[in-house]
């Protein structure tokens, strides 16, 4: 069988989606209990980190230390692929001597150029253009919390960046209805809204998309590359502050979820991400189960 890679959502089917999340929850329940389960001893991931992380990084290099397997760092600061050296070279080498590769960078293109030479899985650990490894920890704590996500309404509030592409995704994956709201000009890419016009509308008022919302999720309004444009963004995203009053648009059991980092005060108030409607806490932990099952779904 030809490797799998994840890229994207959109690299899985819906069923192998729905095995990772229920997956996610069982070893989640096991190593709540302290069982020891080892799948991957003696198995290597490569970690590619172009930009920074703390939950990205600790929870795939505390998943392979937990399934007996070990994880190296790699930064482009003390290793060739920052002096240039070709990606198809680094993929064909790297996965010469790893079993799994993950990588953080900036353009999508890189990362599918990379696993184009790999001959191992190569994991989207975050793009310019999409972030599906966060998507599955958020897919997974809404059906820990609520039940499935199936036929439910996500109100994505803020930039139409890479999460939001990601929910897009998810949306047609998982099947639920998803309401953006952004200021114009920071739209979702129309390649990737394409072929999800049947679940997914766009708004420019942030309390029309949260009506009826049985979750609320936002994310920074200036990504990782993109901070000269900080000021600017700033100016544009007045408004799109996920508070109290706009949660209480929602329905009555709607939660707040954001990959975070956050800013408290600018996409959401103090009060919504330290409050009881709040996921944040679960949807981070979610980060090191969900890609325990992953991992364990590309490699076994
Ligand atoms: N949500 C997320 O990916 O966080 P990090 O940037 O800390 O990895
Ligand atoms: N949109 C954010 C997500 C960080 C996890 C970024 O790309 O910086």
């Amino acid at each position: 069988m030809s490797t799998r890679h994840f890229l994207t959502l959109l690299d899985l089917s819906a069923t192998e989606l729905e095995q990772i999340i229920q997956r996610a929850i069982e070893l989640k329940a096991m190593h709540k209990a302290g069982e020891i389960f080892e799948p991957l001893k003696n198995r290597v991931l490569g970690m590619v980190f172009e930009k920074s992380s703390t939950r990205t990084r600790v929870s795939f290099e505390t998943a392979m230390a937990h399934f007996g397997g070990q994880a190296i760092f790699l930064s482009p600061r003390d290793t060739q692929l920052g002096r240039g050296e070709a990606i198809e070279d680094s993929a064909r080498v790297l996965s010469s001597m790893l079993d799994v590769i993950m990588i953080r960078t900036f353009e999508h293109e890189k990362i599918e150029q990379f696993a184009q030479h790999s001959t191992v899985p190569v994991i989207n650990a975050l793009t310019d253009l999409y972030h599906p490894c966060q998507l599955l920890a958020d897919v997974q704590t809404y059906v820990e919390k609520r039940g499935s996500i199936q036929g439910k309404t996500v109100a994505w509030i803020g930039d139409g960046n890479n999460m939001c592409h990601s929910y897009i995704n998810a949306a047609r994956q998982f099947d639920f209805r998803l309401k953006i709201a952004c200021p114009e000009g920071y739209d979702p890419q129309p390649a990737v809204l394409n072929n999800a016009s049947d679940r997914v509308e766009i708004f420019r008022s942030p309390q029309q998309a949260a009506q009826q919302a049985d979750l609320i999720v936002t994310d920074v309004w200036t990504s990782m590359g993109q901070e000269e444009e900080q000021a600017r963004r700033e100016a544009a995203f007045n408004g799109f502050i996920v508070t109290t009053e706009m949660m209480d648009l929602a329905n009555d059991d709607a939660l707040f979820m954001h990959c975070l980092p956050a800013h408290r005060g600018e996409e959401v108030s103090a009060d919504v991400i330290d409050g009881p409607r709040s996921a944040v806490w679960d949807e981070a932990e979610n980060r090191l189960h969900a890609q325990k099952a992953l991992l364990e779904f590309l490699l076994t």
